[in-house]
């Protein structure tokens, strides 16, 4: 469906974000055919680039992040001539060009910004729109992460930007709530009827979160300062939990859907100070030389006055949910860099069966597991106990009821962005963290983080292209239970 005409003002416009994430969602949308020349990507930042020079990062950056098989001449050439740009460097506004003069005076076309750029530039940027009376009522804002680095932090950045745009004009990415996969979660949830009677404590032992990357944190120097605590458990990890133990909203409404989400986060128990170290683990990898394979440390990553940095690239935790629904249901979170796999993927472990009869039989019943696998080889696996064909007796074997995307859907899954950036444009709040959400998810991590940063001993060390620490099966285990590896 298309979306009302547009300007997108893309502060930082010459950024990483807007060259590997931004332009190739936007360009996918036009081809598509959601929006077409009526609508105006606007470039801003302060590198005094001509349009034809930004327009030629546009095509860079459409040939490096665009896969072969999209990019067609003819609609790239449509796309870059509705790309234009404007330097524009806010504390300097006798230095920038006229951003007005690039933006239309027609309230029928959507007026967006995008900040692509460091929260420090949030506040001076929102005023420098303001001053220049390029703000309308009716504009949108777009804010990433990291939007603070604790609670008291990301106050500070929230209340910079409030200072100019109102709640419901601010639109926070996380960009795990674009995903397709997670927002599956919500159909699978709330569009049938099977899994919500069951999606309870009295039915559900466990809950296992894993968001596993294989690739390092390299060298990205802001990594160091975030770790994976702040970097992937403040945002998409407990995103994810939310989803997942959220009641049922009234509507897809965004306030109905993120005031579920508060209530969530809000009944996260607290794990501070003595708890700290036995519901929470972190780690750091180190290399592997073999004959054939050399990796990486994160130390041998890290630049010389860096060196010795306690930063974890992996985090386990056992969380619990003070509600009716959630009493007695752990959930257990882990993320990691250099892992064995890239794999993100939610395993909903239900109970035992409360009386087997089948004891006689090989092979006793497992308990049912529902794995929703993010990425890659997205998919909905159902895992059930069945009769092993055969006339050889009641043998029972553990099988998935199998619902791989790939197979199922033939069409092209979009990008996270993709649906992100044409949700600001429609004015749909809905997959955009609010800000009590956000800084009641900071409430919660900061004592954890308090609490690494007093404490005595280093992160634990894992071997790059491992599942992460000792510590971490030792902390599931503690309670009779395994991380789940796939079958
Ligand atoms: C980002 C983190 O938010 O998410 C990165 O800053 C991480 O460290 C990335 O690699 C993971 O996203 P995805 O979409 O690749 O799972």
């Amino acid at each position: 469906i298309p979306v009302q005409p547009f300007d997108y003002v893309v502060f930082g416009a010459t950024g990483d974000l807007t060259k590997r994430k931004l332009v190739p969602a936007l360009y996918h949308r036009f081809m598509d055919g959601q929006f077409d020349e009526k609508s105006r990507i606007i470039g801003a930042s302060r590198s005094k680039l001509s349009e034809a020079e930004f327009q030629k990062l546009v095509r860079d950056a459409l040939e490096q992040f665009v896969e072969a098989e999209y990019r067609d001449p003819a609609t790239i050439d449509r796309f870059v001539g509705i790309c234009t740009y404007v330097p524009v460097d806010a504390s300097k506004p006798e230095e920038s060009g006229d951003l007005g003069k690039a933006l239309r005076d027609d309230p029928k076309v959507v007026r967006a910004f995008y900040l692509a750029v460091a929260p420090d530039l949030f506040e001076p940027i929102a005023e420098y729109l303001s001053k220049k009376k390029l703000y309308r009522r009716d504009a949108r804002v777009v804010i990433e992460k990291p939007l603070g680095h604790d609670l008291a932090s990301s106050q500070e950045i929230n209340d910079g930007v409030a200072k100019i745009f109102k709640e419901d004009q601010v639109y926070r990415i996380d960009h795990y709530l674009g995903k397709e996969t997670v927002q599956n979660l919500l159909a699978l949830r709330f569009a049938n009827t099977l899994f919500e009677p069951v999606w309870n404590s009295a039915h559900i032992d466990h809950v296992q979160l894993t968001v596993a990357e294989s690739v390092g944190a390299g060298t990205r120097g802001y990594y160091d300062e975030s770790g994976a605590l702040r970097d992937m458990i403040q945002n998409h990890m407990l995103q994810l939990l939310c989803l997942v133990a959220m009641e049922p909203p009234a509507s897809d409404d965004a306030n109905a859907l993120r005031d579920e989400k508060l209530k969530v986060l809000r009944a996260l128990r607290p794990i501070t100070n003595g708890d700290v170290s036995r519901m929470t683990v972190r780690g750091q990898y180190r290399g592997v030389k073999s004959e054939t394979a050399a990796v990486a440390s994160y130390q041998d990553e890290l630049p010389e006055d860096k060196k010795g940095s306690r930063t974890e690239t992996f985090v386990a935790m056992k969380a619990e949910i003070d509600n009716w629904r959630w009493a007695g249901v752990p959930f257990y979170l882990r993320t990691g860099k250099r892992m064995a796999e890239r794999v993100s993927e939610i395993c909903i472990q239900f109970k035992p069966i409360p009386h087997s009869i089948f004891d006689h039989a090989e092979g006793a019943p497992k308990p049912n597991k529902l794995i929703i696998r993010l990425q890659p080889d997205e998919g909905v696996k159902l895992m059930m106990m069945i009769k092993d064909p055969g006339p050889g007796g009641m043998r029972l074997r553990e099988v998935p009821l199998n619902l791989s995307f790939a197979e199922t859907f033939a069409e092209r899954t979009p990008e996270a962005y993709e649906r992100l950036l044409m949700d600001v444009i429609r004015g749909s709040q809905t997959l955009f963290m609010r800000r009590d959400e956000l800084e009641a998810a900071w409430s919660w991590v900061d004592p954890i983080r308090e609490a690494w940063d007093r404490a005595s001993e280093p992160p634990q060390s894992y071997t790059a292209g491992t599942w992460g620490p000792s510590g971490a099966i030792a902390l599931i285990e503690r309670d009779g239970r395994t991380w789940y590896e796939g079958t």
